[in-house]
């Protein structure tokens, strides 16, 4: 079976988050103090993200990517992987995480069945990481990137929030890992997602980014695969791994949008910059999967076109990313 939304564009991935905590407290993120701690309740438990999950892929989504906060801070992740992986007609399950935890954890992930892991990473400095994360130490993340190969995950895809005057120095660095790595980058432009005066300072368009890389390497365009999300794949050739760009506000990459979204507390959305959601929760609580399935298809149905934010105006929204998981 096949989703399609209104526009024809076909929805086949969905991202589920697990928990809006997170041990590290990125200031693009998440305000310094935290956000405020849901009760026990609000957040689902693993048995309703499975049923979300298991109707999704009933109605056609083939890949979901598990998202937080972080995800690895959630107490059961491996055993509630593990259930999802045995889902018939899953053909992708992804992990995004911050590597903080990955060292402990990829032996055990990898034999939950999980396929692939992004590691969110947005320096190779330890001090400028310590600064962007407010506290995280490198030292750990790499150590989680060498774990995840050792247990025989393919190289991890890193994503790198790039900011003008913070990292983007270290646009290079980021590439030259493609070829002496063998890992994928993908490049995001920051999106003002905290409230923070003057963010278009940090703003560096994806096309810079490229024409940074292209003073240096040749770069040849990479084909997108099936699931792919949006972003703009290149190589460098003979590098293993592919330089992506996300121009989540330069470019118009919301007519290629293949997703939708659910939070940990049961909230779905069809775009990651709308006010629009849906509560699951008076279909899991009882659970009711067929009223489930009939939400779910509406969120596809009702996904609006494209999202609102440019350079020039953007409204701050009421969430952090994670809350919703990016
Ligand atoms: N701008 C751009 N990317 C962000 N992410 C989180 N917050 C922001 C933001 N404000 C990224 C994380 C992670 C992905 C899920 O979303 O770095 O890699
Ligand atoms: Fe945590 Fe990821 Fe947000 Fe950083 S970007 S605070 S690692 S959820």
């Amino acid at each position: 079976m096949q989703l399609t939304d209104s526009l024809g564009r076909n929805i086949n991935y969905l991202r589920l988050s697990v928990t809006d905590r997170c041990n590290m407290r990125c200031f693009y993120c998440m305000p310094k103090e935290g956000i405020v701690k849901k009760g026990h309740d609000a957040v689902l438990s693993f048995e309703e993200l499975q049923l979300i999950a298991e109707t999704a892929v009933e109605l056609g989504i083939e890949k979901i990517r598990i998202t937080g906060g972080e995800p690895l801070v959630r107490s059961g992740i491996v055993g509630f992987l593990a259930k999802l992986s045995a889902i018939p007609g899953l053909k992708h399950l992804a992990l995004t995480t911050n590597g903080l935890q990955l060292a402990d954890m990829a032996a055990d992930l990898y034999k939950a069945g999980l396929q692939r892991l992004n590691v969110s990473l947005d320096s190779l400095n330890a001090a400028t990481f310590a600064e962007i994360t407010r506290g995280g130490d490198l030292v750990k993340v790499l150590a989680g990137l060498d774990a995840a190969e050792k247990a025989g995950f393919p190289p991890p895809k890193i994503n790198v929030v790039i900011m003008r005057g913070i990292n983007d120095a270290e646009i290079l660095s980021f590439a030259e890992m493609t070829r002496l790595r063998g890992n994928s980058i993908r490049f995001i432009e920051y999106m003002p997602v905290v409230k923070e005066d003057g963010w278009q300072k940090y703003g560096i368009s994806g096309e810079e980014i490229l024409e940074r890389i292209a003073a240096s390497y040749p770069l040849e365009p990479v084909d997108k695969g099936l699931y792919a999300g949006p972003s703009r794949d290149f190589r460098i050739p003979g590098a293993m791994g592919s330089i992506g760009i996300i121009t989540a506000i330069s470019g118009h990459f919301c007519s290629d949008c293949n997703r939708i979204r659910v939070t940990s507390t049961g909230q779905a959305k069809g775009c990651l910059f709308s006010d629009e959601k849906t509560d699951l929760l008076p279909c899991l609580r009882p659970p009711n999967p067929e009223k489930l399935a009939g939400l779910l298809r509406g969120i596809v149905s009702g996904k609006q076109e494209r999202h609102g934010i440019s350079c020039d105006s953007y409204q701050h929204k009421n969430f952090t990313m994670a809350q919703v998981g990016g």
